[in-house]
């Protein structure tokens, strides 16, 4: 055996054992070498096949990591909703999370990106100038379909989700919620019936309520998306009116729906004549890079009303999102202008010189590293802690992570009483139309550090395990 193939063979055994897990940092070339007094080549050389077999990855200036990408627990099963169309409920749960504010608490809840970074400085540095310098430019109306230089921006960077779309294809709406809205309203008429993955954002699902359309929660596959058997299923029994969907990492899941997936689906929708929303908030933050595909890019006639915002990628409270309505542009522009007008003037600016100078791209560069490290950090916890029987997801891009845990756990009253204790969690009955996944919870990996995360897992862990001893 050659020096390298004995390095690669004990550090193959210290991941197998566990001692090292995924996501953690390896030594440094030079540190194994001296460790080890061999060269640093025999080590590169280790750590490349070690790469070669998908058991490490190298991450720019930052050197080799334990790659998660191979789960070594269970995927959530495909969900199993009831098959008609539904009312959605939830609304007061819904409204006890937004309020929520267990200050102090560990964060498992909500799903709020990371802002506590120097790669937004320069967007704060801008929004300071334009209020110092330029705050009479707010002052006027702007135009209704929001500032033309940030159509422009965000017209270019659809380009990597492989759309064309001109500035005047778009509307800024105030975020994505809104964009949600106005989208659903321009598809429907009241009682209709929308297609929805299950489980859902709990957001579109009150969307739906609010216009008065009832929810078909469609059996979601926890890798895949949505299925389009099932979908086929039901466009065939029902007079479904549109698809609302998350493809690209879904919220709760994570899941990035394959590309043929997205085609097949997109062609099911031409071929029933029905449209698509496509809410594609989390797709700029996907790990992979390019990012992948969004349905729009299939788009040939317009179906398709693509909605997105700013507040995952950069800060919620900016309240900057957008929507490309495809042929509903009219009627989408109408019901946006009754519903709110026009946008604030200032956020938009500082969001295109933003985008324009370069900072966006930066700064989603580092947030792809901060998540996918953030997510196998919280998957070796969940591994560490939670019991046997626990399923998780695999999320392929932003911060939001699905726990399946054994059924006879009551989530609702984990959620209560974690958050006496200090921790919040979204437990999964946010997530259904009706209240379903009792025994399930969505968590982020995006607002605390990896240790106080790992401290409010130990903690749910032992909340879980009291229940699991008190119902036997
Ligand atoms: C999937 C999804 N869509 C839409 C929204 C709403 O976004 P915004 O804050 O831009 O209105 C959220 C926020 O959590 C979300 O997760």
């Amino acid at each position: 055996m050659k020096l390298y193939e004995k390095l690669a063979a004990s550090l193959r055994s210290h991941i197998e054992q566990g001692l090292f897990q995924g996501g953690d940092k390896l030594p440094s070339v030079r540190q194994l070498a001296k460790q080890h007094e061999v060269s640093i080549s025999t080590v590169q050389e280790a750590y490349r096949h070690l790469e070669a077999d998908n058991l490490l990855e190298a991450r720019p200036k930052s050197g080799y990591f334990v790659t998660a990408s191979v789960p070594l627990y269970q995927l959530p099963k495909p969900s199993r909703p009831a098959q008609r169309p539904i009312d959605v409920s939830q609304w007061h749960e819904v409204l006890n999370l937004l309020l929520s504010k267990n200050v102090g608490a560990i964060q498992l809840q909500h799903a709020m990106p990371i802002m506590d970074v120097p790669s937004l400085d320069p967007l704060l540095k801008k929004i300071a100038q334009l209020t110092k310098y330029q705050a009479r430019l707010s002052l006027p109306y702007g135009d209704v379909m929001g500032a033309f230089i940030l159509r422009e921006q965000i017209a270019r960077l659809t380009l990597a989700s492989g759309c064309q779309l001109h500035p005047d294809e778009l509307v800024i709406t105030s975020g994505c919620q809104e964009g949600l809205t106005v989208c659903l309203r321009a598809v429907s008429e009241p009682g209709d019936i929308v297609a929805i993955e299950s489980p859902s954002f709990y957001g579109s699902m009150q969307a739906i309520k609010a216009a008065n359309l009832k929810a078909m929660e469609i059996p979601t596959h926890a890798q895949t998306g949505l299925s389009i058997e099932a979908l086929e299923l039901a466009l065939e029994q029902w007079p479904i009116k549109a698809i609302l969907l998350t493809p690209t990492c879904n919220n709760p899941m994570g899941y990035s729906m394959p590309e043929a997936h997205k085609k097949r689906l997109y062609q099911l929708a031409q071929s029933y004549d029905i449209a698509i929303i496509e809410d594609d908030i989390y797709g700029d933050i996907a790990y992979q890079y390019p990012r992948p595909k969004s349905i729009k890019s299939f788009d040939e006639d317009g179906r398709v009303l693509l909605c997105s915002s700013f507040s995952k990628s950069l800060a919620p409270g900016l309240r900057v999102g957008w929507i490309a309505p495809g042929r509903y542009r009219d009627k989408a522009t109408h019901i946006k202008y009754v519903s709110s007008s026009m946008c604030p003037t200032l956020p938009q600016l500082a969001v295109a010189d933003f985008i324009q100078s370069g900072g966006y791209e930066r700064h989603l560069r580092r947030l792809r590293l901060q998540h996918k490290l953030g997510r196998d950090q919280l998957i070796n916890a969940l591994n560490r802690y939670f019991p046997i029987g626990t399923c998780i997801s695999f999320p392929e891009g932003g911060y939001l992570l699905w726990v399946e845990l054994p059924k006879r756990v009551d989530a609702v009253k984990l959620a209560q009483q974690s958050a006496q204790a200090g921790v919040n969690i979204a437990a999964g009955t946010l997530f259904s139309a009706t209240g379903k996944y009792r025994n399930c919870m969505r968590l982020n990996f995006s607002e605390q550090d990896a240790k106080i995360r790992e401290e409010g897992i130990r903690q749910l862990a032992y909340f879980i395990n009291q229940q699991l001893i008190h119902r036997e």
